[in-house]
């Protein structure tokens, strides 16, 4: 049986898998350039980054190292920023130069959670490298060393993000039609 369609969901494509894979490639040059001798040591935040994780990493043509962490939001206080972590690094990061790889950065306060962890456990330098920036959106001062782009305020999917855990495996970024996510709007 032929199932429902998710490109019909999307109100418009925002970037093409054509677009994606050469501004990742993009990135992956500059970041690999910026590092001089010194490793990189990428630490992702599941669950989204992981399309953009995977192919970041293999656009670095240098050494590096990975590692990876989960949090969530605790239940009703999403707003807060404030996050449990779930799943924590197996590593130790102290004198090692930390590069976070995000999808997305929207109010900017799991990140800013995430940093205040990092910074102290004494690493020797954190950049951050998002796919997606929505500065529109920020509800606390944060920024990324690297963007992949910076998008408006619009529903966001694929490459990684999710409505409901659904449309991760999109290979483009579309923006999610207004009545799959708030079907009492209009
Ligand atoms: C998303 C994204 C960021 C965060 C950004 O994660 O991966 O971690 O939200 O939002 P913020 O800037 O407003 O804090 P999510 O909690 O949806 O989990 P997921 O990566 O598993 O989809």
């Amino acid at each position: 049986m032929q199932s429902h369609s998710m490109h019909d969901d999307m109100e418009r494509v925002l970037f093409t898998h054509e677009q994606v894979q050469q501004r990742v490639k993009e990135l992956g040059a500059e970041i690999a350039r910026d590092y001089g001798d010194k490793d990189p040591h990428l630490i992702t935040i599941l669950k989204g980054s992981i399309p953009f994780l995977a192919d970041l990493m293999r656009a670095m043509d240098r050494p590096l190292s990975l590692d990876v962490m989960a949090v969530a939001s605790y239940a009703g206080h999403q707003s807060s920023g404030e996050v449990r972590v779930t799943k924590d690094l197996d590593e130790s990061i102290e004198g090692r130069h930390v590069l976070v790889v995000e999808d997305i950065i929207d109010t900017g306060l799991t990140l800013a959670y995430v940093m205040r962890i990092l910074a102290n456990r004494a690493p020797a330098s954190v950049r951050i490298a998002t796919f997606l920036d929505k500065p529109s959106r920020r509800a606390t001062p944060i920024e990324a060393d690297y963007v992949g782009f910076t998008i408006p305020n619009a529903f966001a999917v694929g490459y990684g993000l999710d409505w409901n855990q659904r449309y991760r495996n999109l290979p483009y970024i579309g923006a999610l039609k207004r009545e799959i996510y708030d079907p009492g709007a209009g």
